[in-house]
């Protein structure tokens, strides 16, 4: 939810639909609720609506359809302009919003985009607005534990930060995945094991985060493992997905060799890809493919 032009259908268009930003100029005004059924991970479907932001449909929403816009919800995505004129109408709605849940899903989660970041004025942009969204989320003094606000723009790769995030607290065995992965990583003197959705390139999953040094020495030290890692290999994966589409070729697997690490990623079942990223040079990327293959089973 958000108001109209705030940029959901483009984010929508860009993780689930796979289409580049350049694109999304072109999309019209959402009409009442766009539904998208996403098969994730198996039997896990992602079922995501879409409300347009007109204040007709927004008015609508809070009235007529109150009972079926906010019941069974897992989690409320509400997306905010940074630099909308209209602050207190969208706040207003906002609260508006919460209130429906609190009746009718009160153990959502809440995310708030604070989005189109590229277009800040200024760096202090992003803290201001989350101390404010933060403040309206009370409700007698009570913040709802479960709100969480990313700044975010289809431009970069914050917005596969945010959406992981998302999809991540609704995947039900996030938690046994990541013993499985880490476990998997171990087998294959790994730094790190990462788990991507098929389509969308967002992160299900990562091994535990290594908590010593690579084992070689010379090998890149530990400090130097960025903290935007996954959502950049997101965005930059879905991009060479792009590009692989437009000369009419399938992106199928990438192998790296080089003198600090090597990476394979690779299709580890039919919904999912893996990439596993090792620093010592001894270990070669077909054994990796072999392990991979080998661990197919067990992810299925
Ligand atoms: P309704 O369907 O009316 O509810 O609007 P919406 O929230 O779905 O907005 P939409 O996705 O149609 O986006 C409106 C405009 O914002 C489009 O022209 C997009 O190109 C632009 N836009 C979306 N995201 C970003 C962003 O991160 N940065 C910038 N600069 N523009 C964006």
């Amino acid at each position: 939810m958000g108001a109209s032009g705030s940029g959901k259908t483009s984010m929508r268009s860009l993780i689930f639909s796979n289409n580049p930003a350049s694109l999304t100029a072109r999309l019209g005004a959402t009409i009442d609720v766009e539904q998208n059924h996403v098969r994730f991970l198996g039997d896990l479907i992602l079922n995501l609506w879409d409300c347009g932001g007109q204040d007709a449909f927004m008015d609508s929403y809070l009235t007529t359809q109150r009972s079926t816009i906010f019941q069974h919800v897992g989690v409320l995505i509400y997306v905010f302009d940074v630099e909308t004129s209209e602050m207190p109408k969208d706040l207003e709605y906002y609260r508006d919003c919460l209130d429906g849940l609190r009746q009718f899903s009160p153990e959502a989660a809440v995310f708030l985009l604070v989005h189109k970041m590229d277009l800040a004025r200024d760096k202090g942009a992003f803290d201001r607005k989350k101390k404010e969204l933060l403040e309206h989320s009370e409700k007698q003094g009570q913040v709802l534990t479960s709100v969480t606000v990313f700044g975010t723009s289809i431009y970069d790769e914050s917005l596969y930060r945010a959406w992981s995030s998302i999809v991540h607290t609704l995947i039900p065995n996030a938690a046994v995945l990541s013993k499985h992965l880490t476990i998997f990583a171990e087998a294959c003197s790994a730094t790190e094991v990462i788990l991507f959705e098929r389509t969308t390139f967002l992160v299900i999953a990562t091994s535990s985060p290594p908590t010593s040094p690579p084992p070689e020495a010379g090998a890149a030290p530990f400090q130097e493992l960025e903290a935007t890692r996954y959502e950049r290999t997101s965005e930059l994966i879905k991009a060479f997905k792009h590009s692989c589409s437009r000369v009419r070729e399938e992106f199928h697997s990438l192998e790296m060799e080089l003198p600090e690490f090597s990476a394979v990623l690779d299709e580890m079942t039919k919904n999912t890809y893996v990439l596993i990223i090792v620093h010592d040079p001894t270990i070669e990327t077909a054994a990796l493919k072999l392990n991979i293959r080998m661990a197919r089973r067990k992810f299925e």
